[in-house]
């Protein structure tokens, strides 16, 4: 049996080469040869987002950028997280045997109050409706940027938890981090991400994308110094390289003469190629708005299979069928 890979990402706004290089690109590649799943979490959405509008109109979005990126609903589950509500049963089912200590320790969490955000209990439990996600579709691997680390342990601790409790139920999954590209650093040098506005997107204008690229922060080092082959520019230009190619960048790097505007420059060039075919599909996409919810319909009715099969197994193992 093949064994089942299980990714979501937030439709909480632009998606960015963090998204695309930690996970995207990743559950792309995968999809030909393993049965994938992968869903827009708008319910995870919601602890931060409460304008209406801009919650659908950002769901639609993210399911249209992973398509346009190659991610084909032939071959993938590929839902809306909320259109399959047994995952917010399982939540609850869940609720009940995770101790508030394993959520206390979840550093996302700690991140994002020590940012000054008023916590609610959806974020507080955050990581439980995670859980659901990976759980309620047996997942096996789940590929996530190094930031999701823990919450695939936490699901991976309430699986074993439910399982000691009532008996053999859930797959254990495991968490899949590409070493490579562990955390993708913004524009600042910081993790890249939709909240710090540090983000490079994958898609938008080329005049602002080009004016990301040239705001990438780097050093004073002179024309003639070596240059820092552990700086941001650095990192982000090597997503786009091979092996070899990264060499030849260091040796760039390394000898003088080298100027970071010349290399931002071409960086951008780099980018704007490499995601030239995307945004051609992104376009004909936008104007083909029926294909795209479509797709998803199906790929809720395929996931909602699944959800049943796991969500019954967890109500008979506790108690709640009766008669
Ligand atoms: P989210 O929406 O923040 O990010 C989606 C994916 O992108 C990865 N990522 C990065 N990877 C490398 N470098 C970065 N700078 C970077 N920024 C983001 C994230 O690690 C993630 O893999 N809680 C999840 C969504 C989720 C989920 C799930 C994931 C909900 N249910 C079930 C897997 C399985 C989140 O907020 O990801």
């Amino acid at each position: 049996m093949k064994k089942r890979i299980l990714s979501g990402i937030q439709p909480s706004g632009e998606l960015h080469l963090g998204n695309y290089f930690g996970m995207m690109s990743r559950m792309i590649e995968y999809q030909e040869k393993n049965d994938l799943f992968c869903c827009i979490v708008n319910l995870h959405a919601l602890t931060t987002i409460d304008d209406k509008s801009i919650l659908s109109g950002n769901t639609l979005n993210a399911a249209t950028d992973f398509i346009a990126l190659g991610l084909d609903p032939k071959k993938t589950t590929f839902w809306i997280q909320g259109d399959v509500p047994q995952v917010c049963q399982s939540t609850w089912l869940f609720s009940n045997i995770t101790n508030m200590g394993l959520l206390d320790r979840s550093t996302s969490y700690k991140d994002k109050i020590a940012k000054g955000l008023k916590p609610n209990v959806g974020l507080y439990s955050y990581p439980i409706l995670m859980a659901s996600d990976i759980l309620l579709y047996g997942a096996h691997k789940v590929p996530v940027g190094k930031d999701q680390k823990q919450h695939i342990e936490i699901a991976r601790d309430i699986a074993i938890r439910f399982n000691k409790i009532y008996g053999e139920t859930f797959v254990l999954p495991e968490p899949s981090i590409e070493e490579n590209n562990r955390l993708v650093p913004g524009i600042d040098g910081n993790k890249m991400s939709k909240s710090y506005k540090n983000f490079i997107p994958i898609f938008g204008s080329e005049k602002n994308i080009r004016k990301k690229f040239m705001s990438i922060l780097t050093d004073s080092a002179d024309i003639n110094e070596p240059k820092d082959i552990d700086s941001t520019l650095f990192k982000l230009y090597s997503l786009f390289l091979n092996l070899n190619e990264i060499e030849e960048l260091k040796d760039r790097f390394l000898a003088p003469g080298m100027r970071y505007g010349d290399v931002k420059k071409e960086l951008f060039e780099k980018f704007w190629l490499h995601f030239e075919p995307f945004r051609k599909r992104r376009d004909y996409l936008s104007n083909h708005k029926d294909f795209v919810l479509s797709s998803l319909k199906e790929g809720a009715e395929k996931a909602t299979i699944v959800a049943d099969l796991y969500l019954d197994k967890m109500r008979e193992a506790m108690g709640l069928n009766y008669g």
